[in-house]
């Protein structure tokens, strides 16, 4: 394992037993499966044969400009797919469908969170992203450039993110709850020379006022920007604004006045459509790079066949952030290269009431729902007369994605928001491999509450034992056995440790970090991350990235962050601080340490709970036992402490957190 904590990268135990509690199987609904895209398993069976010719043929369903000449060169591990080809991602998201007669489909019922509503079809869509793209030329943006994007859920979002793909230049959207310091730290990565940002959104009822973040990010770093667009949101709620002569300039002033037409660049197959950085077992986030055709081929493909998409009637609806992969891809890229109608939402589920997303469901007939475990398990905890008090009899489908469902999440999503009748996948995959790689198919798959089931056709997977042996039955590693179209082409600008972070644990296969078991019937069970990354509501935060960020306080000496187990957010994060020597431990200091992770990474990151302890249990090497202090933050018992340097420690910490010391 390349694992810090001297604890071997155990899966943790807890989680196989919940699996084990539920044994229903759900074979595809009659009906469903009769109309369904996929209906039997010739497409694996077509795939298993001739994976390359299999790719290409998704390949083929989007429009090239230039053919390619060689499906796939895999110089292990870095992978180039359609070799030669040329096209366009925003082409194939909006000119051919323009083109093929649907310029008037709705793409995106957009709702803000105070209740404004624009519908959006392809036509004005393209229009928009011509504009900005004239836009972005306008400011010097090229093809090869990269452009950082800091916005909230609003319409304008997906727009620049086409915009870029369609002049060539590479997109890092930063998710809008991160501070400043993380938008610094990011665009200064990946030399940004333009940001486009929002005076701000709704969240909670509340304004997030997003330009002044970016102003802070700017004023700190990040010179490489040189321009800063700025869409009005908020406008008389944004508080004082202020606008820099000559860097910063209004959307409704540069982009609304430009020429709607402009010319989609050819982009080689493999150029880079996007970076989207992701924490990882260090302190310094990675920037996943993604590129052009082979990403978009799979999104497509996924899009279309995991949600069995009719694009004529279908209403889709995923419920993320598209500051997440989870976004990009089903939000933004696999829905409108398919041409469908989406739900794009900006807000909370519960503003201004809990059951907000219900009523969206009611009013745009949404069909499918592609959400996380954390949000249905709050659904949960809230009650079911929010979902009972509307109509969701349009629902035909649901989707599971970003952390492991737990049975009883499952089944409450099926019955509740389903009705019993509609599919739910749980679909597997992670920033870096671009797009869904475990899933049903739903008009094939048994269902197993729980379980992601299956690689998808063209996709191989297998859990593997700690010497890298592949297990046909029993707990191990998730590691993928050969090159997909969507993944990762490296992290930005350190290719040595793409490699390391990967593809060195195992040879020949990608590690993803992942535990995982197969069972009798050969379904995978994803049991959580087995690294030094946390997953809270769905999201990935790094321990060492906190403890960073703690250890960044003038009062801190040292700090150990780990997640411990939280029934509605999958983990929370535990703060395990010790002080500079002669320091009170007052508190209120444990909110100063909270205040300054959120100011640091984001409210994301923002430990639940600080405990301030004299002395960390470590190994005789010195090495901080993470394990340990997991298993004092869930109360659990401690088992072997023999290779602890001082046992008096951990008595002390188990007080000290039954007591609750610095609880938020
Ligand atoms: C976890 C989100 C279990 C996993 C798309 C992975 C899951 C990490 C599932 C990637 C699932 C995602 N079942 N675990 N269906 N989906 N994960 O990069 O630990 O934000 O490694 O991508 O989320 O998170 P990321």
């Amino acid at each position: 394992m390349t694992d810090a904590t001297g604890d071997g990268g155990q899966v943790q135990g807890a989680a196989i037993e919940d699996y084990l509690a539920e044994l229903r199987t759900f074979p595809p609904p009659e009906e469903f499966a009769r109309s369904a895209l996929v209906s039997d398993r010739t497409m694996y069976e077509q795939a298993e044969a001739d994976p390359e010719e299999f790719w290409a043929a998704q390949a083929r369903a989007l429009t090239w400009f230039e053919p390619w000449d060689q499906v796939l060169d895999w110089q292990l591990p870095f992978a180039r797919w359609f070799i030669g080809g040329r096209l366009n991602v925003a082409f194939n998201c909006l000119d051919r469908h323009v083109e093929a007669g649907i310029g008037d489909k709705v793409a995106f019922h957009f709702e803000g969170e105070p209740g404004d509503r624009r519908t959006i079809t392809y036509a004005q869509l393209l229009d928009e992203v011509g504009r900005c793209a004239n836009a972005l030329r306008s400011l010097g943006i090229e093809r090869g450039d990269r452009v950082a994007i800091y916005m909230p859920m609003i319409p304008e979002l997906p727009v620049a993110m086409l915009a870029c793909a369609r002049i060539g230049a590479a997109h890092s959207v930063v998710f809008g709850g991160f501070s400043a310091d993380a938008l610094r730290d990011r665009i200064e990565d990946a030399s940004a020379r333009l940001l486009i940002t929002a005076d701000g959104g709704w969240r909670r009822g509340h304004p997030v006022e997003l330009k002044a973040n970016a102003d802070h990010a700017l004023s700190s770093g990040a010179r490489s920007i040189e321009n800063v667009l700025v869409v009005r949101r908020l406008g008389d709620a944004a508080g004082n604004l202020v606008m820099q002569e000559g860097r910063d300039h209004w959307w409704h002033e540069l982009v609304s006045g430009q020429d709607p037409h402009s010319p989609a660049e050819a982009m080689d197959a493999e150029d880079l459509l996007f970076l989207l950085y992701t924490s990882g077992t260090t302190a310094r986030p990675k920037g996943i790079m993604h590129t052009t055709g082979g990403y978009l081929t799979q999104v497509a493909f996924t899009h279309r066949t995991v949600f069995d998409l009719k694009p004529e009637t279908d209403v889709y609806w995923c419920a993320a952030d598209i500051g997440w992969v989870t976004g990009h891809s089903y939000i933004v890229y696999g829905p409108l290269a398919n041409g469908a109608t989406s739900v794009l939402y900006e807000g909370t589920p519960d503003f201004p009431g809990r059951d907000r997303w219900w009523s969206i469901i009611e009013r745009y007939g949404v069909t499918t729902l592609y959400t996380a475990p954390t949000a249905i398990r709050t659904f949960m905890k809230w009650g079911t007369e929010y979902p009972a008090a509307h109509d969701l009899s349009s629902l035909r489908m649901l989707g599971s994605v970003g952390e492991p469902i737990n049975p009883e999440a499952w089944i409450w999503y099926w019955q509740q928001i389903g009705g019993g009748r509609c599919p739910v996948v749980d679909t597997w995959w992670q920033t870096e491999t671009g797009a869904i790689m475990i899933s049903p198919l739903p008009g094939v798959t048994t269902l197993k509450p729980g379980s992601a089931t299956f690689p998808l056709p063209g996709i191989g997977a297998e859990v593997v034992d700690d010497a890298g042996r592949k297990l046909e039955r029993g707990g191990g590693y998730l590691t993928l056995t050969r090159p997909w179209p969507a993944m990762l082409r490296g992290i930005y600008g350190d290719p040595e440790r793409y490699r390391q972070t990967y593809w060195s644990r195992f040879e020949g296969r990608y590690f993803a970090g992942d535990g995982a078991k197969v069972d009798d019937d050969g379904y995978l069970w994803l049991l959580g991350r087995v690294d030094d990354v946390m997953n809270v509501s769905g999201h990935r935060v790094s321990t060492t990235e906190v403890e960073s960020a703690l250890v960044d306080h003038p009062s801190v000496a040292e700090a150990a962050v780990v997640g411990a187990n939280d029934a509605t957010t999958g983990q929370v994060i535990i703060a395990f601080v010790t002080l500079k020597l002669g320091l009170e431990v007052g508190h209120e200091h444990a909110e100063v340490l909270r205040a300054h992770v959120v100011e640091k990474i984001g409210a994301i990151a923002r430990p639940r709970v600080v405990i301030f302890t004299d002395d960390l249990p470590k190994t005789r090497s010195g090495k901080i036992m993470r394990r340990l202090l997991r298993d004092v933050a869930e109360g659990r018992d401690l088992g072997d402490t023999t290779t602890l340097a001082d046992p008096a420690v951990v008595a002390e910490l188990r007080r000290r957190a039954a007591t609750g010391s610095g609880e938020e």
